[in-house]
């Protein structure tokens, strides 16, 4: 697309995001840009926008040659998939929100805009408001990105808040997320961390070039959370917080997961409360910086979704600089973490598998334990995912191999066992 043509656009879905997005760019006509069509799945709902704008033919839109720019808001990701493809390789660029989408076609959807030389953007689909992505892929170009955590998934920040702090019950606040409008269609997908997953897959591309799929990344949503574990973590000062997390090993290799974790009062992203999203980057010689914004909700996501149309005017494309311009990383599950368990019966849990077990509390119906295992031993076993069973990981959490013969000496000394 050159710099002069005007932006044509071409919307699929007209949801939270679709409509936030119309009523955004009419805010902002400086940005010329204008929505030519937009392509829905049900014609008989009231929409707050005149009816000639309407269709339900991707013909369309796709067959468009005046429209240059497809942006997809829908649900589905299958289908989602299709008009993207078909959007890119009939040249028109494409702005996207669907996460699922990305993180499940992710492979795919790089070779596509190799192989068309057209830019698709997604800065809405991590993050929403927060402009991660684009940080990401232009400021740390480099080598020295040593770790990245954060709250990805504003429904489960929101739950966790009006649970803990508001005292709400888990399916009011739950209907309260969804009535604002923050919830996925399917809220298991928020609930049970697919859709934080989903955010982290994206992530870790942009991140450290790593492309990976949903089956080989450590995760679970706050599903098992009990109201004990709430007060364990208030004696012990702490939070609980869905977190994403990667972290450069000594080895080069990057481990990585999306599991709730208790977080410190110091901890930046104790400080993100309901919707909003936070992210914590720790890179060589900058130390820590912190990310915060809104990152669920219409205008928050049809923000980020206008950023990107608007970086359209000036040819912007992702370069995918970690995966194509340095030796991407790689993903692995050969480190240890630090956990806390809670349970009801001993018998539930393979004491075996842990290295060292520096806490536990048997007397209480609901028991628990604090010790440190190795990710192996999460990844591939489902045990700590059944009903009974919650597991938060501890601060700082990632063990590397080369650390742990010294700290499991010095915590069996701490507990006096050696
Ligand atoms: N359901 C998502 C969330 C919406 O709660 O974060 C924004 O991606």
């Amino acid at each position: 697309m050159s710099t002069q043509q005007p932006l044509v656009i071409g919307l699929f879905g007209f949801g939270v995001v679709g409509e936030g997005l119309y009523k955004v760019l009419q805010q902002t006509p400086s940005l010329q840009a204008r929505i030519k069509k937009v392509c829905i799945k049900n014609p008989d709902k009231k929409r707050a926008a005149p009816d000639s704008l309407f269709t339900t033919r991707k013909e369309d839109i796709l067959d468009d040659p005046e429209i240059n720019v497809v942006v997809e808001v829908i649900n589905e990701s299958e289908a989602a998939f299709e008009i993207v493809t078909v959007a890119l390789q009939r040249k028109k660029s494409v702005v996207s929100a669907s996460k699922k989408m990305i993180a499940e076609h992710l492979e795919a959807l790089l070779l596509l805009q190799q192989q068309t030389g057209t830019s698709m953007l997604y800065e809405s689909a991590a993050c929403a408001s927060i402009p991660v992505i684009r940080n990401l892929e232009e400021y740390y170009d480099n080598d020295l990105l040593h770790s990245i955590r954060a709250i990805v998934n504003g429904s489960t920040n929101f739950i966790l808040t009006k649970m803990f702090e508001d005292r709400l019950d888990f399916s009011d606040a739950l209907l309260l997320a969804q009535q604002l409008g923050f919830a996925e269609t399917d809220p298991k997908l928020d609930v049970e961390g697919w859709d934080a997953l989903h955010k982290w897959i994206i992530l870790l591309n942009h991140a450290y070039g790593i492309v990976e799929t949903a089956e080989n990344i450590l995760f679970s949503g706050i599903q098992n959370i009990q109201l004990s574990d709430a007060v364990i973590a208030k004696e012990k000062n702490y939070d609980i917080k869905l977190i994403a997390q990667a972290r450069k090993l000594a080895n080069g290799k990057v481990a990585a997961f999306v599991l709730p974790q208790f977080v410190q009062t110091a901890d930046p992203l104790a400080f993100v409360k309901n919707e909003y999203n936070g992210v914590v980057i720790e890179s060589g010689f900058a130390d820590k910086q912190f990310f915060y914004g809104k990152g669920a909700g219409s205008f928050p996501t049809a923000s980020a979704v206008l950023s990107d149309i608007s970086a359209l005017r000036y040819q912007y494309r992702y370069e995918y600089k970690k995966k194509y311009y340095h030796p991407p990383h790689e993903l692995t599950d050969d480190n240890y973490i630090k956990v806390y368990l809670s349970f009801n019966d001993w018998k539930q849990i393979p004491r075996e598998k842990f290295e060292w077990i520096e806490e536990w509390h048997a007397n209480s119906d609901r028991k628990y334990l604090v010790g440190v295992i190795h990710q192996h031993h999460l990844k591939s076993g489902n045990w700590w995912k059944e009903d009974a069973i919650s597991l938060i990981v501890m601060p700082d959490p990632i063990i590397d191999n080369l650390d742990i013969i010294q700290l499991k000496k010095k915590s069996l000394e701490l507990a006096g066992i050696q």
